[in-house]
């Protein structure tokens, strides 16, 4: 059976991010027939512009994103909650990668949400507004994919997630739910 990818894209830029951290605890937990590439540099990409969204004229950065996530069987956003929301710079991706209108490479594109974030609730209201996002832009959702991981700072101060033996376990569990989504659909 030939590997799926998992294209992972992180919501926060910063070195120490513990979203980046969460991104590779899950990709060294992938099952063997699994690869997830975590896409660096989403703080390179211009803020969405159709004046810049040319045929031919892309920026590199937004080309090299849409030709990621192109290649990619599944999107996995891995993000932190910015003001109860998604963070600028993953809604930034989430827009260029909803156009072309109807066909963006989030077309049919089976996408699934998780991540840590300092309060109480691990950054769920970030998650929910990844997912109408993505749906809005014609992904095909994986709700059954859950992970939100409370205290992101102090839980990840003094141990990488992938030694956090509860999160490693959480970890299994998205893997399990990602193998029974369903295959994806026809763009
Ligand atoms: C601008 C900003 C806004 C934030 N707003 C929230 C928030 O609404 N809810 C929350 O749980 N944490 C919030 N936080 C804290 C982040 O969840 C926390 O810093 C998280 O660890 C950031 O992710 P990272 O470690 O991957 O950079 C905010 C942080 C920043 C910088």
């Amino acid at each position: 059976m030939s590997k799926k990818t998992i294209l992972a894209l992180v919501g926060s830029l910063r070195a120490g991010s513990t979203n980046l951290q969460l991104a590779e605890a899950i990709a060294l937990n992938a099952p063997d027939q699994v690869d997830v590439v975590i896409h660096e540099n989403l703080g390179n990409i211009p803020f969405y512009n159709e004046d810049i969204d040319v045929e031919g004229q892309v920026p590199a950065a937004a080309a090299a994103l849409r030709a990621a996530a192109n290649d990619a069987d599944t999107i996995l956003l891995v993000t932190p909650e910015h003001n109860g929301t998604v963070p600028a710079s993953l809604k930034n991706a989430i827009d260029w990668l909803s156009r072309p209108f109807g066909a963006g490479a989030l077309s049919g594109k089976p996408t699934a949400v998780v991540g840590t974030a300092f309060g109480q609730f691990g950054g769920v209201w970030a998650q929910d507004e990844a997912r109408k996002a993505v749906g809005i832009a014609g992904a095909q959702v994986l709700e059954n994919v859950k992970l939100a991981v409370p205290g992101s700072m102090v839980r990840f101060a003094e141990i990488h997630p992938k030694d956090d033996a509860e999160v490693v376990e959480q970890i299994k569990g998205v893997f399990d739910a990602l193998a029974e989504a369903p295959a994806a659909e026809a763009a």
